[in-house]
């Protein structure tokens, strides 16, 4: 089964609607309601209430098997480094780190006790290199790296991975603040010529769920660069 948190974002979004027609999925979001026109289980909560999240695991633990959770929910603030007020730092950590690391706290012992996990967080090119004006979600997304390794290294032998999707810029989500002529030349510098789809995750998705001898890792997914 899936779990996605973000799952009425851009992305999350398209992958709700993909993968809930062959899948158990839960879907998370928070202030907005999710299409649901297949067997998924879609569920309002804010991922910065803890107690949502404990609450959410103990109501669904019976349809926790097999996880793979999709760590998609995600804060960005715009703001050049000098003035960046620290409130907003705070913010976008406590979702895009914080909130990820307790939902992950929260499923590990089903996913021990099961012997199979599949963790899986989204990062971005951002992340890696860094960009005027998104240092803020660029620190926050970096922070992933040693997280997700240290995952691999301590739960790898209950079955469980952990790996980051660093993600390109892609059709859909956080792109859509973006202006044509910025969007022009994102495509002309991608060797692929295109932004990213959905179905270029799943495939990605697909292949880090066949196997956990991929662990610790960092695909990346950006039509080359
Ligand atoms: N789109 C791209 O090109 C791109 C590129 C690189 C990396 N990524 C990564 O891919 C992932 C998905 O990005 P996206 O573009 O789909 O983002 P998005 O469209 O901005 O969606 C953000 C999601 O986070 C959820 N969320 C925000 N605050 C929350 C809270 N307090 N509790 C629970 N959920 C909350 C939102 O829920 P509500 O809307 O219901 O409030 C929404 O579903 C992110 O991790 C992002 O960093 C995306």
């Amino acid at each position: 089964m899936y779990l996605i948190t973000g799952a009425s974002g851009g992305i999350g979004k398209e992958l709700f609607k993909k993968l809930s027609t062959k899948n158990d999925v839960i879907a998370i979001s928070n202030s907005k309601k999710i299409d649901n026109n297949n067997k998924g289980i879609c569920v309002n909560i804010n991922l910065l209430n803890h107690k949502e999240i404990d609450q959410l695991i103990s109501k669904y633990e019976r349809n926790l098997e097999k996880i793979t959770v999709l760590n998609l929910a995600v804060k960005s603030f715009d703001g050049l480094l000098a003035n960046y007020p620290i409130e907003k730092v705070r913010e976008t950590f406590e979702l895009n780190f914080f909130s990820n690391l307790y939902l992950v706290q929260a499923l590990l012992p089903i996913m021990i006790n099961q012997k199979w996990g599949r963790i899986i967080h989204f990062s971005s090119v951002v992340g890696n290199e860094g960009a005027k004006g998104a240092g803020i979600y660029a620190a926050s997304k970096s922070a992933l790296i040693g997280y997700s390794k240290t995952l691999s290294k301590e739960y790898g032998r209950f079955g469980i991975t952990s790996n980051i999707v660093e993600l390109g810029y892609f059709e859909k989500g956080l792109i859509e603040n973006f202006n044509q002529e910025k969007i022009k030349n994102i495509i002309s510098s991608t060797s692929s010529r295109r932004l990213g789809l959905s179905d270029d995750i799943i495939h990605a998705i697909e292949f880090i769920k066949k196997s956990d001898f991929y662990n610790g890792e960092i695909l990346k997914l950006n039509g080359g660069r």
